[in-house]
């Protein structure tokens, strides 16, 4: 079994990343610059957007966080991401999720210029993923990309299920893996809440990507020897081992499945360090206008 290393992989990916930006500086470039509008205290979403600035410092970005109180108005909302769109020092923008109940989470995703849209959420994005084409990518299902590739998991041919169907992360992950691409061309089956005999269709695959947000939801009895397993699970679950008074709970029952595995990612230090690698490097594509032309 081998451990897949998430931290070391995001380490290494965020000095390319910071080598790059440096180049453009020397030749008389802007930095790249993230913005993040931050609403309310969710503990979550202050610690994410956290780390996404401490990122940006890493990697020679600007950040700019701004915040509002939950009793902010979408109009007020809707008003910051029209100013947002139209400053061209912010190369790219991300709302963080979720949003209090009174505000329409889609409206808001929608009203975010897909050019600058470096969470790849927005409708435009999420359709060119489909088809193939140029796009930014959801960080999630990119970080999870990167890590099939930079371990070099074969994943030609390959029987994969994806555990739940997010718009953030099952969706996007399915499309990926089913792609014309390396890593990708792998037969895809995507299971979810309302599936019958998940452990079935697990125990058949070569690749499971478990997102559901059901800690230790898989099993050593649902997948096969020598399976790969990434768990993109983070429950947060009360302890009294750690600081915060909390810890990440992964979608695997990592003790027990991960004997029988060729590789698996750790909950913390798999997936989720690459997560936020991925939205430094939408934001340095988008500062380049790789993507979109500027
Ligand atoms: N909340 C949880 N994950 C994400 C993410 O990737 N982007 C944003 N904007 N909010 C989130």
């Amino acid at each position: 079994m081998e451990l897949i290393d998430g931290k070391k992989i995001a380490d290494v990916v965020k000095q390319e990343i910071a080598a790059e930006v440096e180049k453009m500086v020397a030749e008389g470039r802007k930095r790249p610059h993230l913005a993040a509008i931050l609403v309310g205290h969710d503990g979550g979403s202050e610690t994410y957007v956290a780390h996404k600035v401490k990122a940006c410092d890493q990697c020679g970005f600007k950040s700019t966080v701004i915040r509002y109180e939950d009793t902010v108005t979408e109009a007020e909302l809707l008003d910051a991401i029209a100013k947002l769109n139209a400053d061209d020092d912010v190369d790219g923008f991300i709302v963080q999720l979720p949003l209090p109940k009174h505000i329409d989470e889609q409206k808001i995703i929608e009203a975010v210029d897909y050019r600058k849209d470096v969470d790849g959420f927005h409708p435009i994005n999420v359709g060119r993923l489909s088809i193939g084409l140029p796009c930014f990518l959801s960080a999630t299902p990119q970080g999870i990309m990167e890590l099939l590739g930079r371990y070099n998991i074969k994943t030609k041919g390959a029987n994969c299920v994806v555990l739940g169907r997010s718009n953030i992360v099952g969706k996007p992950v399915a499309s990926l893996m089913m792609q014309k691409a390396q890593p990708g061309d792998a037969t895809v089956t995507v299971c979810h809440s309302r599936t019958e005999n998940i452990a079935e269709y697990c125990r058949k695959a070569d690749i499971i990507i478990a997102a559901l947000g059901v800690p230790g939801f898989v099993t050593a009895d649902m997948v096969k020897e020598g399976a790969t397993v990434i768990d993109v699970g983070t429950t947060r679950v009360p302890s009294t081992e750690t600081k915060s008074g909390f810890k990440l709970k992964g979608d695997v029952d990592f003790e027990n499945v991960a004997p029988k595995c060729a590789y698996i990612t750790p909950v913390p230090g798999g997936v989720g360090p690459m997560t936020i690698v991925s939205l430094m490097k939408n934001t340095l594509l988008a500062a380049q206008g790789a993507i979109y032309k500027k």
